[in-house]
């Protein structure tokens, strides 16, 4: 089994969206896929009970109060993390996952919290020694935005490239109205997004081999 977990201190960055759309991606190439809401929220449960039978199952579990185990047929674990993560729940979530993917809006306001939260996730052991990994995603990034920008740098003198850039689009929310990721869809405008996540999935896959 091969494990993400999405997180990041602050709320409202993407967790949500990005763990909902790798499911869907793993899910529609015929992996066995888990998605695990840590959320007492259950955004992702609640995106998994719109989901229509018809499109590729995952299954939904619920970490919110204890961490579960996880079905043994299970190929990809995503992991939804809520906001406001102390260190110490991020390092248990941590223990269940091979790489972990930190989203990051462009505003001044994220970039402090997520300064803070990647300082802090940096010193812990298995990712200074290199056994696990961060792939930071720049989310809803706009062109010729001053925050889209300084986000990028930002990014650069932490040594945390982002290893995708999601622009702002009415695309994810209006597919996950319905239970769907943009890898259930099979239209032009979902297409060029999937193409933008390939990077991602690429860098997942290859850190959690
Ligand atoms: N790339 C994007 N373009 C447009 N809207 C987006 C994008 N990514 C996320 N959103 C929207 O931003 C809002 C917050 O996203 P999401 O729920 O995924 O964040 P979250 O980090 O899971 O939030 P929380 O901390 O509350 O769990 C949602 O309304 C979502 O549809
Ligand atoms: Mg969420």
């Amino acid at each position: 089994m091969r494990s993400i977990l999405v997180a990041n201190a602050k709320g409202g960055c993407g967790k949500t969206t990005i763990a909902t759309t790798l499911a869907g991606a793993f899910a529609q190439v015929g992996l066995k896929v888990t998605l695990a809401d840590v959320d007492r929220q259950h955004s992702s449960l609640g995106w998994l009970e719109r989901r229509p039978a018809q499109a590729p199952r995952i299954e939904g579990i619920d970490w919110s109060k204890k961490i579960d185990s996880v079905r043994k047929k299970t190929q990809r674990l995503i992991i939804d993390a809520p906001a406001a993560l102390t260190t110490d729940d991020f390092k248990l979530l941590l223990k269940q996952a091979d790489v972990v993917i930190v989203p990051i809006l462009p505003s001044a306001f994220d970039r402090d919290a997520a300064s803070a939260f990647l300082w802090r996730i940096d010193a812990l052991k298995p990712i200074r020694n290199g056994k696990k990994s961060i792939a930071v995603v720049a989310n809803r990034t706009r062109l010729h935005s001053r925050a889209s920008r300084a986000l990028t740098d930002f990014l650069y003198s932490l040594d945390h490239e982002p290893v995708i850039s999601l622009p702002d689009t009415v695309l994810y929310t209006d597919t996950a109205e319905t239970g769907l990721s943009i890898f259930d869809r099979r239209d032009g405008r979902a297409k060029v997004a999937q193409e933008m996540w390939l990077p991602l999935i690429d860098y997942a896959e290859r850190a959690a081999a």
